[in-house]
C-alpha cells in the first residue's frame, strides 16, 4: 500500500523532473523562500503530484522545487505534512522515499522547536546532534520495505557527523552562533504542559518539536546521510510565565530565517 503510493509519486517525478536531485532540503515554516534562489528552478505543486500528501498547516506552502545550487542538484520541499494532521507516519515520508528512489543521497531537515535547555533563547539555531522519539510513531512499522533497507536499521549515526560539521562550518564562516543539542519529537498538535517539559529535560532533550524524526528514520533506514537544524522559536511551556502560540513560532522563525538560509546555502556549497 505504502510502496504503491511511493511508486506513484516516484513515477511522476521520474517522468517530469529535469534535474534529478542528489541533496534534499526540507524547509520548515518561514524558510520556504530559500527555494526562490535555486537556479534553473522547476516548481511542482504537491497537489498536482499523484499520491503526494498535502499539508493543511498555515505557513507550509506545499511545493517541491528542483534545480541547482552551487553546482549541486537539489530538491527543496517547501512545507511538509505532520503526523498530527492525521496522516500515518508512513504517509508523512512518502515524498522523501520517492526522492530517495529518484537519487537523493543526503538530507537536511529544518524545523521550528521549543527550547528546553535553559541556556537557549528564542531565535537561537540548534544543530541536532541526536533525537529522542517520544511518540512511538515510526514510518518503519508494518512490512519492511526491503528495497530501502533492513528490518532493524541502526540509528547510531542517524545524524551524520560530516554533515553536522558542514552546517557548523557554514555557520562559523558567516559568524552565526549555533547551539548543538538533542531534539525530542512529541506528537502535538497541542504544545506540551510545563510538567511534560520538566520530564523532557530530565530525559535529556534540549529542544522539542512535532516533526523531523519520521524523515530521519526513513533516511537512516535507506542509508541516506542526514542532518537537521532547529530554529528555537520559543522557550517550551512553563519556562517563561507566558502562553505559547503558533503566531509566536512564526514570528520568531521569521527573525532567524535569514541566518538559517545562510547556513543552508553554505551547507550546500560544502556537501556538493
Ligand atoms: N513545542 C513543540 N513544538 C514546537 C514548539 C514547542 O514549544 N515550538 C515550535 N514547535
Amino acid at each position: 500500500m505504502t510502496m504503491d503510493r511511493i511508486n506513484q509519486v516516484y513515477s511522476y517525478l521520474n517522468e517530469n523532473v529535469k534535474t534529478k536531485p542528489d541533496v534534499c532540503v526540507v524547509l520548515g515554516s518561514g524558510l520556504g523562500s530559500y527555494a526562490d534562489t535555486i537556479e534553473d528552478a522547476q516548481v511542482l505543486d504537491y497537489k498536482n503530484i499523484p499520491g503526494f500528501p498535502v499539508s493543511t498547516v498555515p505557513g507550509h506552502a506545499g511545493r517541491l522545487v528542483f534545480g541547482k545550487k552551487h553546482g549541486v542538484n537539489i530538491a527543496c520541499m517547501q512545507g511538509r505534512v505532520h503526523c498530527y494532521e492525521g496522516y500515518s507516519t508512513a504517509e508523512t515520508v512518502i515524498p522523501l522515499r520517492a526522492l530517495i528512489k529518484l537519487g537523493v543521497k543526503k538530507l537536511l531537515m529544518t524545523n521550528a522547536a521549543g527550547g528546553v535547555n535553559m541556556d537557549f533563547s528564542p531565535g537561537d539555531i540548534m544543530l541536532i546532534r541526536d533525537h529522542i522519539n517520544f511518540t512511538s510513531l515510526t514510518p518503519l512499522e508494518g512490512p519492511n520495505l526491503d528495497e530501502f533497507g533492513p528490518r532493524f536499521p541502526d540509528m547510531s549515526y542517524a545524524y551524520d557527523k560530516e554533515l553536522i560539521a558542514a552546517l557548523d562550518a557554514a555557520a562559523k564562516d558567516n559568524n552565526i552562533p549555533v547551539q548543538k543539542g538533542v531534539y525530542m519529537m512529541l506528537k502535538g498538535p497541542s504544545f506540551e504542559t510545563p510538567s511534560e517539559i520538566k520530564a523532557v529535560r530530565i530525559l535529556g532533550a534540549d529542544a522539542v518539536g512535532m516533526s523531523t524524526v519520521p524523515e530521519i528514520l526513513a533516511a537512516a533506514h535507506a542509508g541516506v546521510k542526514s542532518c537537521a537544524m532547529s530554529c528555537i522559536t520559543n522557550m517550551a511551556a512553563g519556562i517563561l510565565d507566558q502562553p505559547l502560540n503558533h503566531e509566536e513560532v512564526m514570528e520568531t522563525g521569521a527573525i532567524a530565517a535569514d541566518n538559517i538560509k545562510t547556513i543552508i546555502d553554505g551547507f550546500i556549497q560544502r556537501v556538493g
